[in-house]
C-alpha cells in the first residue's frame, strides 16, 4: 500500500466542474467565472449557476428567484420546536435540529427523483436565513419576523434579523458574503456532504452532514473565533501583543492560512473592501483597525520567523464585515451554512449524477 497523506494533503479525490482554486495565484471561480466577477451578481443568479451550472438569462433567472421567495416561509411546526429547543446550545446547533425538522415535514422527503431533489434544494436554499433569523430571535429573547417577498435574498435576511430594512450597502455586504461563502471546492464541509451522497442517502442528510462538519474552529468555525478575538483584542494598541503571545505558546490566530492558498484568499481581499466601506458608512474605523493591524502583525512575524508571509483567509475580514453588520459571534458560523448551501446541494447533484461510493483505506499500524 502507499504512504498515507496525513489530512489528505494535495490528494485529487474527485473531478469537478463546480469549482476550481489556484492557491498560487489566488484565484477562485465558480464554474469558470472568477469571484470578483461573481459579486457583480445576485445571490439568486450566483446560486443557480451553481446548482445548473450555466448564468441565468433574464427569464430564467425570474422564475428562480420567484420560487426562492415563494419558499422563504417556513411552518409554525418548525418554529415551535426552535422556540421549546432554545436550551443555551450554539445557533448552529438549533440550525441543524431545523433542518433535521424540515426533512421529517417536506412531503417529497421519500422521492429521489432529480425533480423532487431539485424542489428539495430550492427549499433549503430559500428556507435557510429564515431558519438562521428565527434562530437567532428565539435566543435573544425575540418573536421571529416573516419573510418580505419584496426583498433580496441578503436583505430578507437582515430584515428578519433586525426587524428594520437594511441600508443600500448593508444589504450589499450580506449578499457579497453569501456569494463569496457559497463554494470552495472540497473543503471539508463539502467533502463530508460528497461522501454522505455518495451513499445515496437524502439530500437533506447530505446538508446536515456538511452543517455538522462545519461547525469545527478549524472549518466555518473560524469565524466565529475571529470574531471573539476581536472583542478580546479590543484595541488595535493590543493587536500586537494578542499575537506575538498567541504564537509564542503555539497557539493558531483565527482567520489565518489556509491549507490551499499559498498567497492571499482572493475572498479576503474582496471582505477587507466591503469591511472598509462599512467603516467609511457608519464613521467608525475601529475594528477595521483592529484587524488591519492583527494582519499585518501576523505577516512581519511570519516572515521573521519562518521566512515565508501567512495571510488571512476568508473568515478574517467577513467577521469583520460581521462586526459592523452587528451579527452577533453565535450566529457566524450559521451565516456562514447560509451562504454556502447552494455550493453544497450542487455538489450533491454532481456526486448524485456519476457515482461511485467514497470509501478509501486505512494503513494499518
Ligand atoms: C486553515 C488551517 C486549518 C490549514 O491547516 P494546515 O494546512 O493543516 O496547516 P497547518 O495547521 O499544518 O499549519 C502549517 C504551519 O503554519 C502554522 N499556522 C497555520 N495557520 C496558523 C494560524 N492561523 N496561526 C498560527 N500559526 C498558523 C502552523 O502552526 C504550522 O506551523 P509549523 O509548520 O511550524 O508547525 C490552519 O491554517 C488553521 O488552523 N488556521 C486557523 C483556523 C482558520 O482560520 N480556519 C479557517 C480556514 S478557511
Amino acid at each position: 500500500m502507499q504512504d498515507t497523506k496525513k489530512g489528505l494533503e494535495d490528494v485529487l479525490a474527485l473531478d469537478t466542474s463546480i469549482c476550481s482554486i489556484d492557491g498560487r495565484q489566488g484565484i477562485l471561480k465558480y464554474r469558470g467565472i472568477e469571484v470578483e466577477q461573481l459579486g457583480q451578481m445576485s445571490y439568486d443568479a450566483v446560486s443557480y449557476l451553481l446548482i445548473h451550472g450555466k448564468v441565468p438569462d433574464q427569464r430564467e433567472l425570474d422564475s428562480y428567484s420567484k420560487k426562492l421567495r415563494s419558499e422563504r416561509y417556513i411552518n409554525s411546526d418548525i418554529l415551535n420546536v426552535l422556540n421549546v429547543c432554545n436550551y443555551g446550545s450554539e445557533a448552529l446547533d438549533s440550525l441543524r435540529t431545523a433542518v433535521c425538522c424540515s426533512a421529517h415535514m417536506d412531503t417529497e422527503k421519500d422521492d429521489s427523483s432529480m425533480e423532487a431533489n431539485m424542489s428539495k434544494s430550492i427549499r433549503l436554499v430559500a428556507k435557510f436565513p429564515t431558519l438562521v433569523a428565527s434562530v437567532h430571535r428565539y435566543k435573544t429573547g425575540q418573536l421571529p419576523i416573516a419573510p418580505d417577498e419584496n426583498l433580496s435574498h441578503g436583505a430578507n435576511f437582515l430584515y428578519m434579523l433586525k426587524g428594520k430594512v437594511p441600508t443600500e450597502l448593508e444589504a450589499d455586504a450580506i449578499e457579497k458574503d453569501f456569494i463569496l461563502s457559497a463554494e470552495h471546492e472540497l473543503n471539508p464541509s463539502t467533502f463530508s456532504l460528497r461522501i454522505t451522497a455518495s451513499t445515496m442517502a437524502d439530500i437533506y442528510s447530505a446538508v446536515i452532514t456538511g452543517l455538522c462538519t462545519l461547525k469545527g474552529p478549524l472549518h466555518g468555525g473560524a469565524r466565529k473565533g475571529v470574531m471573539n478575538m476581536l472583542d478580546e483584542v479590543s484595541h488595535p494598541e493590543n493587536a500586537e501583543k494578542y499575537v506575538l503571545d498567541k504564537l509564542s505558546h503555539r497557539q493558531k490566530v483565527m482567520g489565518f492560512g489556509h491549507r490551499v492558498y499559498k498567497t492571499c484568499d482572493p475572498r479576503a481581499k474582496l471582505f477587507k473592501d466591503i469591511a472598509r466601506r462599512l467603516a467609511d458608512e457608519q464613521g467608525d474605523s475601529h475594528w477595521y483597525d483592529v484587524a488591519e493591524t492583527l494582519e499585518h502583525t501576523m505577516y512581519r512575524e511570519f516572515m521573521a520567523t519562518k521566512g515565508k508571509p501567512i495571510f488571512p483567509n476568508v473568515d478574517f475580514y467577513s467577521a469583520v464585515v460581521y462586526k459592523y453588520l452587528d451579527i452577533p459571534p453565535e450566529l457566524a458560523t450559521s451565516v456562514f451554512a447560509t451562504g454556502r448551501v447552494s455550493g453544497w446541494v450542487s455538489h450533491y447533484f454532481e456526486q448524485y449524477a456519476n457515482n461511485r461510493v467514497i470509501r478509501p483505506r486505512a494503513n494499518y499500524i
